[in-house]
């Protein structure tokens, strides 16, 4: 039988990005990576090409996936962005950082710096102003081409049905996985898929390599539709 995604580009995005602050310190997203290397995996296994930009997570690549590694939402967009252009699917699995700090220190900031000269007792404050970070999704809807499946991700925690369905309109979706926070990091997985005909489906339970296979062959349906 011939492969699914045979002759198919698959492009997904992975993992967290990480904003720096100084040298040694960033703000970050909670996210293990698993669900999008999951993703790559069982796109592999039915024939595609893929290509898996990912953000600093501690998992070893699927064999037969071209790694793609970033630290932040800026180079994950870049790569995105020029990938993206061959892609036939795009599943953005991402937890990219919203917001970035506005300037980057060069040297590591020191508390003793921030303590006022004429007092030394009390919490000190350090603000940090953020700056909003492209969003890749958003951006890969826009330019999407005829024939390019595009997949979001909505990780809430309230409101799944309502905010995922916005995200699907926003970003220009055919699909969204949406999840209720609770499983980042965890083995197993719990989704609703939303396609853009209203039809839904959860998945309770089951391990992010079965997750990710449903997700993969359900995008398919919802592009034939
Ligand atoms: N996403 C992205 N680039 C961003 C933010 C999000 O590509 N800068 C993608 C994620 O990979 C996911 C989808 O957009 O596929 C939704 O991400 P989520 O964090 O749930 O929502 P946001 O769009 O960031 O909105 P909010 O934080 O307000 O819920």
């Amino acid at each position: 039988m011939r492969p699914l995604l045979k002759n198919k580009k698959v492009l997904i995005t992975a993992g967290p990005t990480r904003e720096y602050i100084d040298p040694v310190r960033y703000i970050s997203n909670d996210s293990s990576g698993r669900m999008g290397y999951a993703l790559a995996e069982a796109a592999f296994r039915m024939g595609a090409r893929v290509v898996l930009i990912s953000g600093p997570t501690g998992l070893k690549p699927p064999e037969g996936v071209k790694l793609i590694p970033v630290v932040s939402a800026r180079e994950m967009y870049k790569k995105a962005t020029t990938e993206g252009k061959g892609a036939d699917i795009i599943m953005c699995a991402a937890a990219v950082s919203d917001f970035r700090p506005g300037r980057k220190q060069n040297g590591k900031i020191k508390k003793a710096d921030l303590r006022p000269k004429t007092q030394d007792t009390g919490p000190q404050m350090l603000n940090i102003e953020l700056v909003e970070n492209p969003d890749i999704l958003k951006s890969l809807g826009k330019t999407k081409k005829r024939g390019q499946l595009l997949v979001g991700f909505a990780l809430e925690t309230e409101n799944l049905k309502k905010n995922a369905l916005k995200k699907m309109k926003d970003k220009n979706c055919d699909m969204i996985v949406g999840n209720l926070n609770g499983v980042i990091g965890a083995k197993n997985t719990s989704i609703t898929i939303f396609k853009k005909d209203g039809k839904t489906l959860s998945i309770k339970n089951k391990s992010k390599i079965v997750a990710a296979n449903i997700i993969i062959r359900k995008a398919l349906t919802a592009f034939r539709s």
